[in-house]
């Protein structure tokens, strides 16, 4: 029997258009593309976008055969504004309908944030709301904590801030370093933003 053509597909059958925006490696990024590649998965990475035309992360997303896109930040000198208005036009430009951040070191603005509000993901390596910002596994083993983690949230205007989607958690073990921390972190990182995404695409998880 032919298969049913995608644009006959009922709605909710159809992937949602995603957007990975990274700074860096993408290891997170890769979670999500290979995700995203069984058929019964709700989004689709249609485009990954860097502000580092460096970004390890944009030759494995070529590599899979998604479009990669460089805005670099540099380029706008310090007009944030300017720069998340090329961002939007790109968004714009694939169709974008949620905006995953894995690894994207900068800040965006109360007009990007409130504009993308509910569509907006991020992980960040640390059961927010403890450790918030940089070095998280150094700060968490200098804290003494027994248990540490990721969370994956929506984006609100504060840094690492807003309604958790979902949040995982790893034991600290005994002479734990911040390399062997931040390991078994990223380990978790790449099963939850997947699950996150999934259930942000089926309107399992809504911010208030
Ligand atoms: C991850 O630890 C993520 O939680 C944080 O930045 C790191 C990005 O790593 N926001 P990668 O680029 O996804 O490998």
């Amino acid at each position: 029997m032919p298969s049913e053509p995608a644009d006959c597909l009922p709605t909710n059958h159809r992937k949602k258009r995603v957007a990975v925006l990274i700074s860096g490696r993408g290891s997170n990024m890769v979670a999500l593309i290979e995700a995203a590649k069984a058929p019964a998965y709700p989004a689709g990475i249609v485009v990954v976008i860097s502000n580092r035309p460096d970004a390890t992360g944009l030759a494995m997303a070529a590599a899979s055969g998604i479009a990669t896109e460089v805005i670099d930040h540099t380029a706008f000198a310090r007009d944030r504004a300017a720069f998340e208005r090329a961002l939007e036009a790109c968004l714009e430009s694939y169709r974008i309908e949620i905006v995953c951040l894995a690894g994207f070191m900068r800040l965006l603005t109360p007009w990007f944030v409130n504009r993308w509000y509910g569509r907006l993901l991020n992980i960040h390596p640390a059961l927010l709301p403890a450790f918030k910002g940089l070095h998280t596994h150094e700060r968490a083993l200098a804290a003494g904590v027994k248990t540490h983690g990721a969370t994956v949230h929506f984006v609100a205007a504060e840094m690492d801030s807003g309604p958790t989607i979902i949040q995982g958690e790893v034991p600290v073990l005994p002479g734990d370093r911040p390399d062997t921390l931040a390991a078994r972190v990223l380990e978790l990182e790449h099963k939850i933003y997947p699950q996150a995404l999934r259930l942000v695409c089926e309107g399992l998880a809504t911010p208030p």
